[in-house]
């Protein structure tokens, strides 16, 4: 909606086209005028602090153990939060799985025998590089700590290091200058340039100061952490009984590949969709759900003909159809772009990878990672399981290990994205509201029912039949308390697209209800067929 709406023609033009036939409006509060939300652009992102506190307030989403003191890198999703959550995978299930021919789903164990592990690469090469402050017992991501040299004429007077954020370097000249300054050095300062902590020299290390005391000397030199959580299966705990939490769900559909091949019809090119749970002890877990310890993936491995040409056109298409569905379930296109990662960093048997980057409100950063992984998975399983993984091709007469697409997102990730795109701030008669624009798929919930009082029986009996007929379609609350204009702030807040409210009039005069916009407010008269008809419409989608 681009402009402020006229109060009559345009709602009539409203409701003839979606509830076929025109009506008038009933409006609470009464005193109301229609304003204009602002859409979302990068000027109007909220904070982070300003989410985390939202999402408690509101039920979406709590800190995990918060009775114990919290546990850092854990987080539990309340009542709002769990049906926002399960809303994105059925949406993502819905559109991956079944719209598509070519897709089939998988649920396979989060723990697996531990030899997959071994032949994924993850058992040797599944790890951060780790550092650590001797003085504080912090640790950091070396990739994630940043330092330069100051220098002054030439004349290196000490290193700055910052940790990875969108102000870093602002942070690290600040520091640079402030240096220069205790240390009265006279003449120009070099231009401040940071690098990750990885790329420091030896004799560097003691040298660069660390983030938690300031003072260089305690920082250790980086050394690999595996991310994987250990566990033991069966009554004895050696190290023959060590198994780990998945740390991605890629590896349950590489192993299960035949069993899906030989089980059903599937064809080359398909792919095997799933979602679920995976752990990484992330030596920083930070930016609230961005990097947790335990999170969910939906992945999709798409199984392809070898070639040059079917997997360069494949990449390109899965690339599209991802940033196709974000946009469907309501990411603004302005808010998400690509990251081709350059040739040098691709992993040895990678032939692409791109991330589709969303605009954070800490920065932007990795939402979704499309990567072309060859035959490795599958080659490396037959050797390590001694399985043949090949399938026949008849045109060619010939056998192959399949090539694969896989495109990997994070559920909470992409909460996190639809929340730092819904949250609003606006104004309505002057009274500042919050409201959560999510996308009707998203929605916790689809639509509230508000009786206008619940001191008169056959006014909540009326409510009370309507709720039970929508609740048959779709997921509504009930609302009875408060006055009307606060009731319609707590829906707004959690992002309910519709409120129906049924007053004096609907049960007195003409049967019909008062139906109000989450986004712009406006409201109109339907009866209850024409309401069906106008939810179904902008519910359906
Ligand atoms: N199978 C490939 C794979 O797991 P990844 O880039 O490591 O690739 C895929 O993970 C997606 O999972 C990421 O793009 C991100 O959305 C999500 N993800 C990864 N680590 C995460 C973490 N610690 N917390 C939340 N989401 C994470």
């Amino acid at each position: 909606m681009g402009m402020p709406v006229g109060r009559h023609t345009s709602m009539i033009a409203v409701i003839g086209a979606f509830a076929g036939g025109s009506s008038t409006f009933r409006l609470y509060p009464t005193r109301r005028r229609f304003i204009l939300t602002p859409s979302m652009s990068k000027q109007t992102l909220p904070t982070m602090e300003t989410l985390v506190g939202f999402c408690k307030r509101k039920g979406i989403i709590y800190p995990s153990s918060e009775i114990y003191g919290g546990y850092n890198g854990f987080f539990d999703y309340g009542p709002i939060g769990a049906e926002i959550k399960r809303n994105i995978k059925d949406a993502w299930w819905r559109d991956m799985v079944h719209r598509r021919d070519d897709i089939v789903g998988l649920d396979a164990s989060i723990i697996m025998h531990p030899a997959i592990w071994k032949a994924s690469g993850h058992i040797d090469g599944f790890s951060d590089p780790m550092v650590d402050c001797k003085t504080s017992k912090m640790r950091y991501r070396a990739d994630q700590l940043f330092f330069a040299p100051v220098i002054v004429e030439g004349e290196t007077i000490g290193y700055v290091c910052v940790l990875e954020s969108g102000g870093m370097q602002a942070e690290a000249e600040a520091a640079a200058e402030k240096m220069k300054r205790k240390l009265a050095k006279q003449g120009e300062l070099e231009p401040i340039k940071l690098k990750d902590y990885t790329a420091a020299r030896e004799d560097e290390y003691a040298r660069i100061p660390s983030p938690a005391t300031g003072e260089p000397g305690s920082l250790t030199a980086p050394r690999d952490f595996n991310l994987m959580f250990e566990t033991n299966v069966g009554a004895l705990r050696d190290a023959a009984s060590v198994a780990y939490l998945r740390p991605e769900t890629a590896q349950g559909i590489f192993q299960n590949f035949k069993n899906v091949v030989d089980t059903t019809r599937v064809k080359i090119p398909f792919g095997i969709a799933q979602i679920g749970k995976a752990f990484r002890n992330e030596i920083t877990p930070r930016n609230f759900i961005f990097r947790s310890r335990e999170f969910e993936q939906m992945e999709m491995e798409y199984f392809i003909d070898s070639d040059d040409a079917t997997w360069q056109k494949v990449y390109r298409e899965w690339l599209d159809w991802c940033k196709q569905w974000l946009l469907s379930i309501g990411i603004p296109e302005d808010m998400i772009s690509e990251d081709v990662h350059p040739p040098e960093k691709l992993s040895h048997y990678s032939k692409g990878t791109t991330d589709i980057m969303f605009e954070f409100p800490f920065g932007k950063q990795e939402l979704w990672g499309i990567a072309c992984r060859g035959n490795f998975d599958l080659t490396q399983h037959q050797q390590h399981s001694g399985k043949s993984m090949e399938i026949f091709d008849e045109a060619r007469k010939q056998k192959y290990i399949p090539h694969v697409v896989e495109p990997a997102l994070g559920v909470d990730r992409t909460f996190l994205a639809i929340l730092t795109a819904a949250y609003c701030e606006d104004e309505v008669d002057g009274d500042k509201r919050t409201v959560l624009k999510l996308h009707p798929r998203i929605a916790p919930y689809k639509v509230a029912v508000l009786p206008l009082v619940k001191n008169k029986p056959a006014l909540v009996e009326k409510a009370q039949e309507i709720y039970t007929r929508l609740q048959k379609r779709w997921h509504c609350a009930w609302d009875s308390a408060a006055a009307i204009g606060r009731r319609y702030r707590r829906q707004d807040e959690i992002g309910t697209p519709y409120c129906v409210t049924i007053d004096f009039e609907t049960i007195e005069q003409d049967n019909k209800v008062t139906v109000r916009d989450r986004d712009t407010t406006e409201q109109m008269r339907l009866n209850e067929d024409a309401l069906m008809q106008f939810l179904s419409e902008k519910l359906d989608v």
